[in-house]
């Protein structure tokens, strides 16, 4: 059973959908090519994979270039103000190519779309956009782009609710051996400077029946490792009373015979026992968890609403180094936040040092239009700012290169995701653990999973040679 507010779209609205899309297809006059471009996270790299379903199935195929493409697609991110204004400018870079193309229609969607009051201002300010709908509408795409193209008028769908759970749209998937698998939709955790809850609506997890089915599906089709995606994981199945808690999640897909499993994210303060046995029980999960702190500071730590104590945080990391001794950890920080004095800052790299990352992602602190930091005193001189970060990076670096010095003469399980872009005769991949290693081979092994004795290291890659079996 799922929760009142979540709205599930049914099949016969689904049904509708599928046949706009065979009206649209029916037209004289209509696009024929796309191109997306995708900013953000996995999960709007996963929506895209949708959108790009749908037009498909509308009879669209893709476009090499944004510039000779029927219809290009925006799907936007709004988590710091620098993936907005690099959004924004590029639809407006558009509207040049427009004018000697106008028959080319422009399309703006996912988080940016669902702020308060976007809408409105694309609807004002950026005439050229054809079509705009936010991240609880993706399904209704067919019937949008289908009003556009038969009235040549913009259509504009933006629902104050997004807390949609939609099933069975088409997916057409960037690789044949990786693959998203979508198990919560939104967020509850209200983090007082994240705009994410606000743009993606509550939590809403999937069945595990839908989970499993496509995961099913995934691994007869000889798909090598998935991604299961959520904000916070750990709170998997909160909304379904009754049903699997995130570890019993894991260990049923893993029962599929998939042969690697990875999720993201995983919100400290959720973060359970129950999982830190799975991930030293289970083999298939792979050998890495982003477990993002933010900040070292308890001060600030309250102050974003992170339900979690730097204490609490550090016991956790030394539970999982020592039941899973081989996993390793990144995660994100935040710097900067309103009011972080010089301690709390050094607090943060403090806990750096402690832990000891594999990597990290490091943000300055970006007010967010509607969430609770955006009010608060205190806000950093940005110049501070950028020292902060500068400092924090060349710590992670150094800890990068202590972790990295550990691997060198172990062998490593590694996914080859490609040719590496620097030499020729080089493929790259993954390793469990999520680290990207160079090693000499022929392209041939893409998709498989070949064991790598590493025999060096470099700022932010490894280096190794293939083994033979
Ligand atoms: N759900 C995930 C994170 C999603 S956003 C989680 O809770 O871990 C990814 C990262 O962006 C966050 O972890 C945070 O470090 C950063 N971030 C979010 N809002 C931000 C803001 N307003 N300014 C700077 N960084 C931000
Ligand atoms: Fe944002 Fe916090 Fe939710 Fe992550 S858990 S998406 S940081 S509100
Ligand atoms: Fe992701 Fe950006 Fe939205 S980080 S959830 S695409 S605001």
């Amino acid at each position: 059973m799922l929760r009142e507010e979540t709205i599930r779209v049914t099949p016969e609205e689904m049904a509708a959908q599928r046949q706009f899309a065979k009206e649209f297809e029916a037209l004289t006059d209509r696009p024929r090519t796309y191109h997306i471009v995708t900013y953000g996270c996995q999960m709007n790299a996963h929506d895209s994979e949708k959108l790009a379903g749908m037009l498909e199935d509308m009879g669209l195929s893709p476009a090499p270039s944004r510039e000779e493409a029927d219809f290009v697609l925006h799907n936007t991110c709004c988590i710091r103000d620098n993936a907005e204004r690099k959004a924004l400018g590029n639809v407006t870079w558009l509207k040049e190519i427009k004018k000697e193309r106008p028959e080319m229609l422009i399309g703006v969607c996912g988080c940016m779309v669902q702020e308060p009051g976007m809408a409105e201002k694309i609807l004002r300010q950026y005439p050229f956009v054809d079509v705009a709908f936010g991240t609880g509408n993706i399904y209704q795409l067919p019937e949008l782009l289908y009003r556009a193209a038969s009235t040549r008028r913009r259509t504009v769908a933006v629902p104050e609710e997004q807390s949609t759970l939609i099933e069975g749209l088409p997916i057409r998937r960037e690789s044949d051996f990786q693959a998203y698998v979508t198990i919560m939709y939104g967020c509850n955790n209200f983090c007082s400077y994240c705009i994410v809850p606000y743009v993606r609506g509550r939590e809403r997890s999937r069945t595990p029946d839908d989970i499993l089915r496509e995961v099913e599906c995934l691994q007869k089709q000889g798909v090598q490792e998935i991604m299961l995606l959520g904000q916070n994981v750990n709170s998997y199945g909160n909304d379904v009373p009754g049903g699997l808690t995130f570890p019993q999640l894991l260990r049923k897909v893993s029962e599929t015979g998939i042969p690697r499993i990875r999720f993201m994210t995983s919100h400290p303060k959720d973060l359970s026992d129950e999982l830190i046995r799975e991930m030293a029980e289970n083999p298939v999960l792979c050998r890495h968890l982003h477990l993002p702190v933010q900040s070292g500071s308890n001060r600030i730590l309250q102050a974003m609403n992170r339900r979690y104590t730097r204490e609490s945080y550090l016991e956790k990391v030394e539970k999982i180094r020592k039941a899973a001794p081989d996993v390793g950890l990144t995660t994100d920080i935040i710097v900067a936040f309103p009011g972080e004095t010089d301690q709390d800052f050094e607090d943060t790299m403090d806990l750096a040092r402690m832990v000891c990352y594999d990597s990290a992602f490091t943000f300055i602190y970006s007010p967010r239009t509607g969430t609770r930091a955006a009010d608060m005193p205190g806000r950093i001189d940005p110049a501070l700012a950028t020292e902060r970060i500068e400092r924090l990076i060349a710590l992670q670096e150094e800890m990068t290169q202590k972790r990295f010095a550990e691997m060198i003469g172990q062998t490593a399980s590694v996914l080859v995701t490609g040719a590496s872009k620097r030499s020729e005769n080089q493929i790259t991949g993954k390793t469990s653990r999520n680290i990207s290693v160079n090693f000499e081979g022929n392209a041939g092994l893409v998709g498989k999973i070949v064991p790598v004795k590493i025999t060096a290291a470099s700022k932010t890659t490894l280096k190794g040679r293939i083994e033979t079996p």
